[in-house]
Formats: C-alpha cells, structure tokens, sequence
C-alpha cells in the first residue's frame, strides 16, 4: 500500500496529468479522457486523421533505445499530424554509443528546447528516471511519455488495446478478456491489466504456462489458467503476447514447437472462445509459436486496425499533455 506522502510522478501539483509513465494510479476519468480524445480525432473516418496545429511550434523527441516498428513510427506520425517538430534520435550513432549518460543526454536535449521525451528503454523505470531528473533541474514543463519501459509498462499500448476494444465491443462490462503467453516479460500485459481492471472489465483472464506467470499475478485482479481448454471458454476478446526470448534468463520453455502445441491459437483453440471474439496481438508476432498465420489474418483478427488507433492515441496523449 502507498503511503499517505506518495505523489503520483504523473500528475503535477494541480492533480492535472504531465507525463504519462504507467496507466498503474491513474483514474478511470483519465483513461476514458484519453480514448474520448483519441474518438475526437478519428470522428470522420477510422482511417483518416487531418493535420491539425496543437503542437505547432513544439519540439518531440522520439528517444528509442530499444528496437521499435509500430509504436515509434506512429508517435512519428502523431506528433506530425499535431503540427509538432519530431526529431527522431538514432541512439547507435549518438553519443550514447561512445559512453554519454542517460541523463547528459538529457540535459543536451532539454538544452535544445525540447518540450517532450518519447522514451523506450531496456530498463524498466528509465522514463521515472528522467522524469525525477527533469524536476531536479527545474524543467518539469518537459513532458515524458513512456512508450514501454523493460518489462515493466507500456501504456501506449495499453490504452491503443482499450481503443480497439471499446471500438469492437462498445461495453467493458460484460466483458471477458483473455490475455495469453509470457505474461511474466511483458510490460504490455501489464498496462493492459490495468487498464481493464480501472475501466471495469468483467473478468479478466491470465493464461500461460506457470513458469510464465509472474508469481503474484493472482493479487492482480485477474483469474489465472494454465490451459487454452479451460481459460479461453466463453471469452469475448484474446489477447495474444510474444515470447519475449530477450528479456528471459534460461529457458523456461522446452521448446517454441511445444509451446505452439499447448499455448498457440489456432482456429481450433480460438473456437472455444465465443464466436464473435475479436483476436489482438501488440505485435510483433511470431507466427507458428504464439499465433497460427490462418488466426492472424482470419476475420476475427483486428491486430491492424489497433496499429492504425494507436496514432489516434497517441495523438490525444501528447496533445492533453502539451496541447496548445
Ligand atoms: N507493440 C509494440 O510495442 O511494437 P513495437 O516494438 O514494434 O513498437
């Protein structure tokens, strides 16, 4: 439990939020702002979304130490279409490469004007990192978004998944939804427990081998399953993770076949859920382990389209942080 002195690193002293490092601690009000201001954006076409000026005259920093498609390429594409500056640095031919700090970077930047940090790193709580830096230098006024942080949170992508889900199901009521694989390593798991739980999901599903699991998953609020069999009945909405080999120590798998055999939706397995159930991936995937290719690209697969929201997304993200 949090003591009575903890202040939410998020929020600045009027309550109002500043950064977004977690969607751990923030309220269901701040969520339902951030996917209602992601609708706002896409109001005339799911597709389509015009440029409009609320970050003109802004500088965003996109500053990805760890490898990205989707989530860097569309907070490019968001800040771009807010009318900011988007400066894209390449971490192995910065000075990052020849031994400068994390946070002599930082400082170089800030002294560049920058008015928002894009982060994704290896190690989980560098954006908080920066963020108590950012306030130890006076410069508070620079926004931090964390876009996925180690194992521990990726709330882009958590709040991406809950656009794509209010979209396809309108209600998270009565919703049950099935997360499936290396919970343990994955900090989209995570955001997305969150998220679901604070917006009032129905029921909530960890599914995976135990040595997947992380050992208290239970105190999460969500119901724990070992097998496709008994976890995926009756599920509205399977969200399906990658093994993320990077980020294990030894194998606790014996190997990526039998994994697929046990763990890998299939269109057999995905017929255990309810037949209107809508399949989600954070992507990337690795079809044949987690995934087979014909659930992939079958009907019931919107893992395109929560690409496609995640620009909406992040658009409302940095603009309710630094909007004009
Ligand atoms: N979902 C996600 O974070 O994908 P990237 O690693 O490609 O950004």
């Amino acid at each position: 439990m949090r003591n009575s002195t903890y202040r939410n690193p998020q929020l600045n002293a009027n309550g109002e939020l500043t950064h977004l490092l977690s969607i751990d601690g923030l309220p269901r009000e701040a969520l339902l702002r951030i996917l209602d201001t992601a609708s706002s954006f896409l109001e005339v076409s799911d597709r389509d979304v015009k440029k409009v000026p609320l970050l003109r005259g802004k500088s965003v920093f996109n500053l990805f130490f760890e490898n990205s498609t989707r989530t860097r390429t569309t907070f490019e594409i968001a800040a771009k279409r807010l009318s900011a500056d988007v400066i894209n640095l390449d971490v192995a031919r910065s000075s990052t490469a020849k031994g400068e700090t994390l946070l002599d970077t930082i400082d170089n930047l800030v002294a560049m004007h920058a008015d928002m940090f894009v982060v994704r790193h290896a190690s989980s709580g560098a954006p908080y990192l920066i963020v108590d830096h950012l306030h130890r230098i006076g410069r508070s006024d620079v926004h931090v978004v964390n876009a996925g942080d180690g194992r521990h949170a990726h709330p882009t992508q958590g709040l991406l998944d809950m656009y794509t889900i209010r979209h396809y199901k309108k209600d998270f009521s009565n919703l049950t939804v099935a997360i499936v694989g290396d919970i343990l390593h994955s900090r989209v798991a995570r955001s997305d427990i969150y998220a679901l739980n604070t917006l009032g999901a129905g029921e909530v599903r960890a599914i995976g081998p135990q040595t997947l699991l992380p050992t208290a998953i239970d105190k999460m609020g969500v119901r724990v399953f070992n097998t496709l069999q008994e976890g995926l009945k009756g599920c509205d909405v399977i969200i399906m993770l990658r093994l993320q080999n990077e980020r294990m120590n030894g194998a606790l798998l014996p190997s990526a076949r039998e994994y697929f055999k046990h763990y890998g939706l299939t269109p057999e397995t995905l017929a255990l859920a309810k037949p209107e159930a809508i399949v989600m991936h954070p992507g990337p995937m690795n079809r044949g382990v987690e995934i087979d290719s014909e659930v992939a690209d079958g009907s019931q697969a919107v893992i395109l389209p929560q690409v496609t929201f995640g620009i909406a997304v992040r658009m409302a993200v940095m603009s309710l942080l630094a909007g004009n």
